[in-house]
């Protein structure tokens, strides 16, 4: 899986004779995992329609800054806030001179002013344009200000004239994109990850589990790796395709999980349990299925209870930096805390599982995030965008035990 999976890329298009390959530019974006949705200037839509960009995008495509249905919809602001990543290719001369202006008198503009996310320029034009001192002056205070100046490159243009100002590839762009998720913070680390349920035999047929989906531990996975780790996954039952770049083991119950953690430890940096370890199992599985029995209209199972995965790996001499998840459904912040130092921990993530929204199987995650002496309220965001929030807290937290 790439650096862009579910990533949210804001694609602003301006008005020049390279807006023909932002209709690629999104295709490969999407390809690479991203959601694209798409900005068009009134001059943009000259040179390629909205609905050959809203095809590809598979969203409605945003033109219009006062525009009572699309704000019902997605308004200006909500398209500010959605984004991760805001890309304008191409960018004109004028889209720059506007930025360096700090106007809002459009769409595009407007977001710009309103936008937290990071906004790169892909500028494309004239090269005498490109040349000209006030565009090099505006390109300037952009760089001042914190843009990130994609391009342009050089060669011959749409003109006939020979020098800088062609928009970059499509496949510079994507890999723009992809470094700019790319932090580093956990260079040369290496992250074990438990994901998912476990399933404890009843029988050769039944079993017991829970609803964990195993994406918070997969998202984290690859925030990991986009971070610069080496991941191994040990990953319960689940429904989902390896992160690349990670290696995996698949387990099915909680012994299981502990002997291919207990193998990791003295390797690991750090370990992540996101893991819904069945805290009990029966004791003696039955070899053969268990019949239904006519007269019997009850059915004991005799329960005992499974090792402590994490608590085991915490309380090793070799122990790597541990981050537990507490998935509570009342007093949250309170058990969890409890779970810290019952477990020996250096961090703990706690979520609310009684919110179908957030938790088991979602999308999204809303957590506590608490060490010894800090507690710290992240989301409701994407899993995937939450986990990278949470490596970074993680590997700050680790460098300063170091
Ligand atoms: O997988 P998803 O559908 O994306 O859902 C994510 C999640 C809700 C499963 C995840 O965010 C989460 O909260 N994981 C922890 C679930 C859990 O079992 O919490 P717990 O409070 O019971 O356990 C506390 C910690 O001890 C956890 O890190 C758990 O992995 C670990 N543990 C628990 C029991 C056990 N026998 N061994 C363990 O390692």
């Amino acid at each position: 899986m790439s650096t862009l999976t579910n990533r949210r890329i804001l694609l602003a298009i301006t008005g020049g004779i390279a807006a023909y390959k932002s209709a690629e530019l999104t295709r490969r974006l999407k390809d690479a995992g991203a959601d694209v949705r798409i900005v068009m200037t009134r001059g943009a839509q000259e040179f390629i329609t909205p609905l050959t960009l809203q095809a590809l995008s598979g969203h409605p495509v945003h033109t219009e800054l006062l525009d009572a249905e699309a704000e019902l919809g997605m308004g200006h602001i909500e398209l500010a806030k959605w984004a991760d990543l805001l890309l304008i290719a191409p960018a004109t001369a004028n889209c720059m001179a506007q930025l360096a202006q700090g106007k809002a008198d459009d769409l595009l503009s407007t977001i710009c002013l309103a936008t937290v996310a990071p906004i790169a320029v892909a500028p494309a034009m004239n090269q005498a344009m490109w040349a000209d001192a006030a565009t090099q002056a505006n390109l300037d205070t952009l760089q001042a200000r914190g843009f990130h100046i994609w391009g342009p490159g050089q060669g011959i243009q749409a003109c006939g004239d020979i020098g800088y100002g062609r928009l970059l590839e499509v496949e510079e762009l994507v890999t723009h994109c992809q470094q700019m998720f790319e932090s580093g913070a956990l260079a040369g680390q290496h992250v074990v990850i438990t994901a998912g349920p476990t399933r404890e035999a009843i029988d050769p047929v039944r079993y017991i589990s829970n609803h964990s989906s195993g994406k918070m531990g997969f998202a984290l996975a690859e925030a990991a790796i986009a971070a610069g780790a080496k991941v191994t996954l040990i990953a319960g039952p689940v429904n989902l395709a390896t992160p690349e770049r990670c290696e995996r083991i698949d387990v099915v119950s909680a012994q299981n999980m502990l002997d291919a953690s207990l193998q990791l430890i003295s390797d690991a940096d750090i370990f992540i349990a996101t893991a819904a370890v069945a805290d009990y199992r029966p004791i003696n599985p039955a070899d053969q299925k268990v019949k239904k029995t006519p007269s019997r209209e009850e059915f004991t199972l005799h329960l005992v209870e499974n090792p402590d995965i994490l608590a085991t790996v915490a309380n090793h001499a070799d122990r790597p930096f541990c981050v537990g998840f507490a998935a509570e459904t009342q007093q949250v912040e309170d058990y969890a805390r409890a779970k810290l130092a019952k477990k020996n921990l250096n961090m703990i993530v706690a979520n609310d599982v009684s919110d179908p929204s957030i938790g088991f199987n979602s999308d999204n995650n809303k957590v506590t995030l608490i060490d010894q002496t800090s507690s710290t309220s992240i989301g409701p965001l994407s899993k995937r965008a939450l986990a990278d929030k949470l490596i970074i807290e993680m590997a700050n937290r680790q460098k300063a035990q170091q």
